[in-house]
């Protein structure tokens, strides 16, 4: 499902919101994901997970500074994403299952802070777009 001139528009249009809140929003996210989803945590053990910890809020930084690389180069996700697929596929192995858990959560906080303009339409664009963003991070799996 390839992502048309429209989604990448209404991909770009969000990030215009989120690209001055990556720390914050990006610690939200994660933070969502590791109480509504606490199987997430496997990943982290070497984290403090409490809230406000400085560890997740450098982490969700990093995490929403990618997708915003992935954005910036939309039309090419394979060649952005490369090092950080071979992270997650060959050193890490995060399950595939967790990526979907963490787009549903960066969904959520997008909800909570841009409800202007997460019309169900854009809505579906930023879908679309993070699933494309997971299918790469997840391909180098053998
Ligand atoms: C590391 C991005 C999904 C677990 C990272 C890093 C980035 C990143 C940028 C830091 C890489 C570095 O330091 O060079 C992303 C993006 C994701 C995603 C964009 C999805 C769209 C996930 C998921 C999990 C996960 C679903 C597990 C539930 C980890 C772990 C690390 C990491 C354990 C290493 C953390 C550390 O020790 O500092 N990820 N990630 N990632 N990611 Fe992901």
């Amino acid at each position: 499902m390839g992502l048309t001139a429209c989604d990448k528009t209404n991909v770009k249009a969000v990030w215009s919101k989120v690209a001055s809140h990556v720390e914050d929003y990006g610690a939200e996210t994660l933070e969502r994901m590791f109480i509504v989803y606490p199987q997430t945590k496997t990943y982290f053990p070497h984290f403090d997970l409490h809230h406000g910890s400085a560890q997740i809020r450098a982490h969700g930084k990093k995490v929403l500074s990618a997708i915003g690389e992935a954005v910036t180069h939309i039309d090419d996700l394979a060649s952005a994403l490369n090092k950080l697929s071979d992270l997650h596929a060959q050193t890490l192995r995060v399950d595939p299952v967790n990526f979907k858990l963490l787009i549903h959560c960066f969904l959520v906080v997008l909800a909570v802070h841009c409800p202007t303009v997460l019309t169900a339409e854009v809505h579906v664009s930023v879908d679309k777009f993070l699933l494309a963003v997971a299918n790469v991070l997840t391909s180098k799996y053998r």
